[in-house]
């Protein structure tokens, strides 16, 4: 059952199978049981502070007014009961009367089981090696303007796999610019807000000459690396050039699984990153593959040609060689990576902070190359993403 308060509480609607049958108050905890007969306590200070009366929430822009440090110390229930409705109703020891909908009550609720069943719901990463050639997510330019399930299903296919291909891109200038709008605004750097990959006579970046780029992540130099990166072919005529890309929490899980002490070194070591011209300097520091609080992969960040040395005690210095010499040679495992050569009017989107992009060496005497590349932060894609699953009533 949906009541209206499922809605005010969040723009997301919380609909449940499980309605509140009963319950019970301590000093500081109410426990409600379920019609399924979970039972959930709900802390006194939990229930206070997410109260959404008029004076303790902003209808408005449905975001938090009251502070929990104004509830008094000594706050109790006076009163707690699942009226005709279904919600909780808490009247409190200061006469302060709180509602509660079951549906989002539920999706909050702090129990173990509750909380054992949001995160095994969460959606894992699709990790992927060489077969994903044969199986790469690819959409086409047309749908992906004209058409929101579409544009849905290639943001969905970014967040799982972190690796598509859009085919039918005009071939322009700047025509990447547009599918971008469609989710959301650039991430512009220091080398543009689009920028021209090509062989450049004074290049500023490996990326702009013709050398072999190993497997990297774009602008691991930053605090916050770009999200999302877009690589449009207009021209690749030289010989030489290809694409090649590997799933970084391929490897990453694959050191975690079969080389445990190298993975413990290569998430907590911290390795120097710079990027620097005669107008510019820009360096971040941070452990090649970072993980969450759950230890679950959160992000690689590495471009060899961007380190600086390592700095850690000479005593450890074996052990992160090993680790750094392992995940290179990973990167290079054909049994990680696919390889394909981009045709003009094709585009590269991915996860920068996840998928490793390398490029083969091309010979610049054989013919003209020019891509064009924009990033987009990881937040936009993952709101423009919401938005749509509210919209085509998925959930999110
Ligand atoms: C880059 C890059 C890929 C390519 O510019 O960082 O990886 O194919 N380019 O040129
Ligand atoms: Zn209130
Ligand atoms: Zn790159």
């Amino acid at each position: 059952m949906t009541t209206e308060l499922d809605i005010v509480q969040d723009w997301r609607v919380f609909a449940t199978d499980h309605t509140l049958v009963r319950v019970t108050l301590t000093a500081d905890t109410a426990v409600v049981i379920w019609s399924d007969g979970r039972e959930t306590p709900l802390h006194r200070y939990f229930l206070r502070d997410n109260c959404t009366c008029s004076q303790c929430y902003l209808p408005l822009t449905r975001e938090q007014l009251f502070e929990i440090t104004d509830a008094a110390a000594d706050l109790t229930f006076a009163e707690a009961a699942i009226d005709a409705a279904g919600d909780l109703v808490v009247r409190w020891s200061d006469g302060h009367v709180s509602r509660y909908a079951p549906g989002w009550l539920r999706s909050h609720a702090p129990d173990d089981a509750s909380r054992a069943e949001r995160r095994a719901a969460r959606p894992r990463p699709f990790i992927w090696g060489s077969e994903y050639a044969d199986a790469l997510k690819s959409f086409d330019y047309a749908d992906i303007m004209a058409d929101d399930s579409t544009l849905w299903a290639w943001l969905s296919a970014l967040r799982s796999a972190g690796m598509t291909l859009v085919k039918n891109v005009p071939v322009e200038h700047e025509a990447l610019l547009a599918p971008i709008a469609r989710i959301s605004h650039l991430r512009e750097t220091n080398f543009g807000r689009v920028f021209d990959v090509k062989s450049k006579p004074r290049a500023d970046s490996a990326a702009y000459t013709s050398v072999n780029l190993p497997a990297h992540t774009d602008l691991p130099t930053r605090e916050l690396q770009p999200g999302l990166q877009f690589l449009h072919c207009l021209i690749n005529d030289a010989v030489g050039g290809e694409s090649v890309f590997v799933d970084g929490f391929a490897i990453g899980e694959a050191m975690r699984a079969h080389h445990p002490a190298e993975f413990a070194t290569i998430t907590t070591t911290q390795m120097a990153f710079w990027n620097r011209d005669d107008r510019t300097d820009y360096r971040w520091t941070a452990p090649l593959i970072a993980l969450n609080s759950d230890g679950d992969l959160e992000e690689v960040r590495f471009a060899n040609f961007l380190r600086g040395p390592i700095d850690a005690p000479a005593g450890q210095m074996d052990a992160i060689y090993a680790a750094l010499r392992l995940f290179q040679a990973m990167c290079r495992d054909p049994k990680y990576f696919i390889e394909r050569r981009l045709a003009p009017g094709d585009m590269w989107a991915f996860d920068n902070r996840r998928v490793l992009h390398a490029r083969r060496e091309f010979d610049p005497q054989t013919g003209e190359r020019h891509l064009q590349g924009a990033y987009v932060d990881r937040d936009e894609i993952n709101s423009r993403w919401r938005v749509l699953s509210r919209e085509l009533g998925e959930p999110c």
